[in-house]
């Protein structure tokens, strides 16, 4: 029996399963101060294959407890993406308070008849907070109207229009359906093919609102694949307005939630207010089935509360992450105006942490500086920003395995948006991911990677004497017990 707390690339604050495969979250949901972690799982294997939920609870978004698979596939299909929603009102008959899930069908026998109408929505329902569930047996709820890629509905309740909205990804855009009861679905409206990107097929959409000094707006995160700003998979994400029916961005250039190559899939959870959270699939679809880890494959990022913010003319989607997390950060190590130097090292800080650690830094935009995680072998994971380019980096062409799948090794580039003159970067570090919020989030990157031995020599580099105002490293202790 694998031990999940010895493997030497297991996250050990992040979410992993115990064995076997996992894509997507799914379903996340919070209900009666827990919450609720569903995701595609493949437990027959470590590569993906036919598709159930798993699933997990936590009741603080860092520790989770894995529970038994909650959805099997059956009849009609695998069980592919989706959502759910507490029915407050009892509004399609189950009960009050009962959990639905709203999910798509993938029948793999249609899908090899080649008539396009393979994927469809179906939902079922749980009394006993997750536990068990019961497939509605007027499944579809949602049958296919002839598009071959027709999925993953993440449905939240409208105020406006008073009805359940179902957000759907529709080949290369959304497609909007309205329900009083989330059996009976009308299409309300179509938004995307003229805008955002196009370089693949859009995923796992969601839709749901935010307030900005006290104006209400609406956001759309919209995952594509292939067609990221690095490669491969990423999310998307449009601000604008929503009546209750259609979908109007406020501008139409393309924005990237995470810039980084493995935060994918990723949408909010239900049930937690004016409160957005969002946690991703820290994976990408170019080399997800081939990744070397073991027992397992696939880890979630950090959970992130996503806000709104003014970043010169327009708004902007930030990711930071959650409050929850200020409980396993240890106390820090503080280092002042450090200055004069190229280069300082904080391999002696940083030993005793166990490649789980959180390094927080502030400096001035005038100098380019590099952030190196190494070790003896001679693996190194660089992330940095490039004063000349005003971009925000993450190398990891030598930071270990990197040749089981062609794409993997490369140099993620994220454009700095901060126009501000002091430059802060937030990095956790958790075995074998790197996540670096710039500007308190307004620049996200997330990249996983597979050293040879942990990195655990850490140095700040520069090509002059750089100054850094302030710099903190703390301990991360973990939730994976
Ligand atoms: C996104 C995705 C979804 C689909 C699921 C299948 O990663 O392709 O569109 O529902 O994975 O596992």
């Amino acid at each position: 029996q694998n031990d999940p707390t010895k493997e030497s690339y297991r996250p050990q604050y992040h979410f992993s399963p115990k064995a076997h495969w996992m894509n997507d979250p799914n379903g996340m949901v919070y209900l009666n101060g827990k919450y609720h972690l569903f995701f595609q799982y493949n437990p027959g294997g470590t590569t993906w294959g036919p598709m159930h939920w798993g699933h997990a609870i936590s009741t603080d978004l860092l520790h989770w407890k894995e529970q038994p698979i909650a959805l099997y596939p059956d009849s009609l299909g695998m069980i592919f993406s989706g959502s759910a929603v507490v029915d407050v009102n009892n509004t399609a008959g189950f009960g009050k308070n009962t959990l639905v899930a709203i999910y798509t069908y993938h029948n793999q026998k249609i899908e090899d008849a080649k008539t396009g109408l393979h994927q469809y929505q179906g939902i079922a329902y749980s009394k006993d907070e997750g536990k068990t569930w019961k497939k509605y047996e007027g499944n579809p709820v949602l049958p296919n109207p002839g598009i071959w890629d027709f999925r993953d509905p993440k449905v939240n309740w409208n105020e406006e229009s008073k009805q359940w909205v179902m957000t759907l990804a529709t080949k290369q855009s959304v497609t909007f359906y309205g329900s009083k009861n989330l059996k009976s679905w009308t299409r309300l409206s179509e938004f995307g093919n003229k805008v955002g990107a196009h370089g693949g097929v859009w995923e796992c959409p969601d839709l749901f609102s935010l307030v900005h000094n006290g104006v209400k707006k609406w956001v759309l995160l919209v995952s594509i694949n292939p067609g990221g700003p690095n490669g491969g998979s990423a999310t998307q994400y449009f601000i604008g307005n929503f009546d209750g029916k259609t979908f109007k961005p406020e501008n139409s250039e393309t924005r990237w939630i995470d810039y980084g190559a493995d935060n994918y899939a990723g949408v909010t959870f239900a049930g937690t207010g004016v409160r957005r959270i969002f946690m991703g699939w820290m994976n990408n679809w170019q080399y997800a089935n081939q990744v070397p880890t073991q027992s397992w494959r696939g880890a979630n990022t950090l959970p992130r509360q996503l806000k709104l913010v003014q970043a010169g003319r327009q708004l902007s989607l930030i990711s930071v992450p959650v409050k929850e997390l200020n409980a396993i950060v240890q106390t820090p190590v503080i280092f002042k105006n450090l200055q004069g130097k190229r280069s300082y090292d904080l391999s002696a800080t940083i030993k005793r942490f166990n490649s789980r650690y959180l390094l927080e830094l502030s400096t001035s935009n005038k100098t380019s500086f590099s952030i190196k995680l190494h070790n003896k072998e001679g693996d190194e994971l660089i992330a940095g920003f490039d004063k000349k380019t005003n971009t925000i980096y993450v190398d990891r062409r030598k930071a270990g395995k990197v040749d089981f799948e062609k794409s993997f090794a490369r140099k993620t580039l994220a454009p700095r948006i901060s126009s501000s003159k002091q430059l802060s970067l937030k990095v956790y570090v958790d075995a074998a991911s790197l996540e670096l919020f710039a500007d308190n989030g307004l620049t996200v990157q997330t990249n996983i990677f597979f050293p040879n031995a942990p990195l655990n020599q850490l140095s700040i580099d520069a090509d002059k004497p750089v100054t850094i105002n302030q710099l903190k490293i703390s301990g991360i202790s973990a939730t994976n017990k």
